[in-house]
């Protein structure tokens, strides 16, 4: 039997630039979409998938993740004596949700060298890896969820596909691959290129902040050297591993907004905000009085 994927590894210790000067103080994952921070939202998609131990990868100012999703005894407190129940149930519900784990970088020299400082508290077992200011926001099966199927119906490692607009493509890592015959998600990867030109672009599927991922990548990141920016990318420690074994594209299910970015977060904001029961029919009222065309 295949070993189960339990462990996730959410790399947060980036200097969250493009969100400056909100970023100065707190890491971007801490930023609120609607009413949770984005990396609540990875958290919860993780466990919605059968993750069972999160290990979040932590940068400079890592207290203020420590402390949400631990438990708030003084709040938890301070709201009892107010009789807002309720409240405590909602503080509580984040502290319950899972397992959690950190493990510092000390300089943020990219994404591969984030996840590689994870390599211990991983072990010698298939892992996933979650980006959480990539949002998705998937109607059924979480995307990590149906992901996990792949790879266990497989045992190959999976990164997350996307279409995106040729404009958009330089942005992204992005592959070259096979339709596998029997489901058209499914891609045999040939190869992955980081952030083409546009005319150099081998398709228009970008690799999107999901990966399911066998203990083997570890080797192939201690041997990638730094790019131009003197940073470790994952993107390149898998390329090593697509010369040497099968590694599998996903084009997952369900909607993807990029949070790292402003606009991308506006849209999250908006649209999460709209699917809900509190606040969709006033902001909905209100954009429609914008009288915008
Ligand atoms: P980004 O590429 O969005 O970089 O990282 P960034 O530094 O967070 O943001 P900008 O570009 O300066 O605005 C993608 C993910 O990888 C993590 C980030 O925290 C984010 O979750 N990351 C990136 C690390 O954990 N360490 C790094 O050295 C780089």
């Amino acid at each position: 039997m295949r070993p189960k994927v339990r462990k996730v590894v959410i790399p947060a210790a980036g200097l969250g630039t493009r969100f400056l000067p909100a970023t100065k103080s707190m890491p971007k994952e801490m930023l609120c979409v609607v009413d949770k921070p984005i990396i609540q939202y990875a958290v919860e998609e993780a466990r919605a998938s059968g993750i069972e131990h999160v290990i979040i990868v932590t940068g400079r100012s890592k207290s203020s993740m420590e402390d949400h999703f631990d438990v708030s005894y003084e709040l938890e407190a301070t709201l009892r004596e107010r009789g807002k129940l309720d409240l405590v149930r909602e503080a509580r519900k984040v502290s319950d949700l899972a397992s959690v784990s950190y493990v510092r970088q000390k300089e943020p020299l990219g994404l591969g060298h984030a996840v590689l400082a994870a390599r211990d508290l991983v072990g010698n077992e298939p892992f996933a890896v979650m980006l959480p200011d990539d949002l998705i926001d998937a109607a059924g099966v979480p995307a990590l969820r149906q992901m996990i199927d792949v790879f266990e119906s497989t045992g190959d490692p999976v990164i997350a596909l996307l279409k995106v607009a040729m404009e958009e493509i330089s942005a992204y890592g992005v592959i070259r691959g096979d339709r596998d015959a029997k489901d058209a998600r499914v891609h045999v990867l040939k190869e992955l290129v980081e952030k083409p030109k546009r005319e150099d672009a081998p398709s228009d599927l970008a690799i999107i902040g999901r990966y399911i991922l066998t203990p083997d990548i570890f080797e192939d990141l201690v041997a990638t050297t730094r790019d131009k920016s003197g940073e470790i990318q994952l993107t390149n420690g898998l390329r090593a591993l697509v010369s040497r074994r099968r590694l599998l594209g996903y084009e997952f299910e369900g909607t993807r907004y990029d949070a790292g970015q402003k606009l991308g977060f506006l849209k999250a904001t908006v649209d999460l905000a709209l699917k809900r029961d509190d606040l969709g029919p006033a902001l909905r009222a209100h954009i429609q009085s914008l009288g915008l065309r």
